[in-house]
């Protein structure tokens, strides 16, 4: 896939432009977009409307060849929905159709002509981050282990963004920005993707080893006795049900000025998630290979910006390891006690993700953080309250963190990787109240999400903090089952935000 900017100095350039496929936008009740009209002279776009052939709605598309007086062999319109009113699903929505077209064409190179700065919302950097993303997607195999691989797409694999010459710079920057995304995103995808018997904490060690090998970053890769000594009752809890062995994984991204404090990203690295000894039903349990997808998004985060380039300083923390049953498991009414000294009633085993967490979170105190945002899939009650479109935000309730809850909702919006604020008050904290321990694992069935959310924020007392529920958002189930890479995108933009922020500030 090759993707570059071609600077242009008119509308009326693209008329002259050899291309195999030109794509130009059309809005919803049969509106031209500014391109489109200089494109029209012959009238045959309007024609093309007026015909009903393509509803300009978002995700509609039409493809015509030869087009008169133009030198490009075909021209593709672009549903965008509503102008001046598109919104970031909308505009996700319109360039994968596109992006499903150009895999189908009988030419290698086309021209992306879409209105880019026009209307409010279609940003230059929001259409070149949605169109990488979206080719990107439609070109991810997930064939890796089937010993005959799926023929490759066909189709366009020479795309460049026409962008008027003021706009070039930015449109640069921005398609720096989305490879490095896609990039990140694919890395993520992968690593969820794979078994639990392939991707074990070990092999998660192993690629943070590699991603720090190829930029330069530092890290530091615990093994047993090790995490023994840090004391992570909790974390070791978890891990010693299982033969394989854990990891607690600190990778270093160092950046920025030495004395700035880092942003720190906590993934729940759970390679494979069985309940334990309140072991899940067999139906679908498949599926909790992806227990680990927090960590490979904070990895796939972390490459993201190495390859960008962003001046900051981040730290990735795995807490890696499997959840079965054996001898050696958790049991219910075990109690254990945590790095931080507390101790902890599991009530059930299968609740091990924030048992897991809660010795990272503490160990995350002697980084001096300047913000820690943990990303798990941490509860199936998010996915009933939720469901697969937005992540559960989790933070709590003053100014410091409904900024930071602000600044990630806006990345996650922007980038169409959407989060939804949930509470997390006081008065949820009742329910792992526990008659033999500090707290219990569980809070009964009532806000899932929420006491999961309340036990970690009992271990992040001492910085600002976040936590990201992904049980919904980082795979699909059934027929397009595998990893989306989520919340990749949103933490990137997050992160493009705090280095653009702190530059500025310098
Ligand atoms: N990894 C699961 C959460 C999960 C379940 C994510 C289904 C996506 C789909 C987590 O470790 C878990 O099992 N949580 C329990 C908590 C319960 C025992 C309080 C759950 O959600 O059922
Ligand atoms: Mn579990
Ligand atoms: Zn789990």
């Amino acid at each position: 896939m090759n993707f570059s900017i071609n600077a242009i100095n008119q509308a009326g350039d693209l008329k002259t432009t050899k291309t195999g496929c030109l794509a130009i936008g059309i809005y919803e009740n049969k509106k031209l977009s500014a391109v489109a009209k200089t494109l029209d002279q012959h009238g045959e776009i309007t024609l093309a409307i007026q015909s009903g052939d393509i509803t300009g709605k978002a995700g509609s598309t039409l493809l015509l060849r030869n087009p008169t007086k133009l030198a490009a062999e075909r021209l593709l319109l672009v549903g965008l929905g509503k102008e001046n009113d598109t919104n970031e699903r909308d505009l996700k929505k319109a360039l994968e159709a596109m992006s499903n077209t150009l895999s189908t064409l009988g030419t290698e190179d086309a021209v992306i002509a879409l209105p880019m700065g026009s209307a409010k919302k279609l940003r230059v950097d929001q259409i070149i981050r949605h169109c990488v993303l979206a080719v990107h997607d439609k070109n991810y195999r997930s064939d890796t282990l089937k010993s005959k691989k799926e023929p490759d797409v066909l189709g366009v694999k020479n795309i460049a963004f026409a962008v008027n010459k003021q706009q070039s710079a930015q449109a640069e920057n921005a398609l720096r920005n989305a490879t490095a995304l896609a990039k990140g995103v694919e890395l993520a995808k992968n690593l969820g993707n794979l078994p639990g018997n392939i991707c074990t904490p070990s092999f998660l060690a192993e690629t943070a080893q590699d991603i720090a090998s190829a930029y330069q970053m530092e890290i530091e890769v615990l093994e047993r006795k090790q995490i023994e000594a840090l004391k992570m009752g909790s974390f070791l809890s978890v891990a010693k049900g299982s033969d394989e062995a854990p990891r607690f994984i600190v990778l270093k991204y160092l950046a920025g000025k030495a004395k700035e404090a880092p942003i720190v990203l906590v993934g729940k690295g759970i390679t494979f998630d069985s309940g334990g000894i309140s072991l899940k039903p067999g139906a679908n349990m498949d599926e909790m290979k992806y227990d680990m997808c927090g960590a490979a998004s904070v990895l796939g985060t972390i490459q993201a910006v190495a390859e960008i380039g962003l001046q900051l300083n981040l730290v990735v923390i795995i807490p890696a390891c499997e959840n079965l049953p054996s001898g050696r498991a958790n049991k219910p009414g075990d109690v254990i006690t945590t790095m931080a000294g507390q101790t902890v009633e599991i009530l059930n085993t299968d609740a091990e993700g924030r048992l897991v967490l809660c010795d990272a979170l503490t160990y995350a105190e002697r980084l001096k953080p300047a913000v820690v945002i943990d990303v798990a899939t941490l509860t199936g009650a998010c996915v009933v309250a939720l469901g697969k479109h937005n992540s559960g935000l989790f933070t709590r309730h003053d100014d410091a963190h409904d900024q930071l809850a602000e600044e990630l909702l806006a990345a996650g919006k922007a980038t169409g990787d959407a989060a939804w604020r949930m509470p997390i008050e006081e008065v949820y904290q009742e329910q792992l109240k526990s008659n033999f321990a500090d707290m219990a694992n569980i809070g009964g069935p009532p806000a899932g999400s929420i006491t999961a959310a309340c036990f970690l924020e009992r271990f992040t007392k001492k910085y600002v903090w976040a936590h990201l529920d992904i049980a919904g958002t980082a795979w699909n189930s059934g027929a397009t089952k595998g990893a989306t890479g989520r919340p990749v995108p949103l933490l990137t933009e997050f992160l493009i935000r705090r280095a653009r922020m702190q530059a500025k500030r310098k």
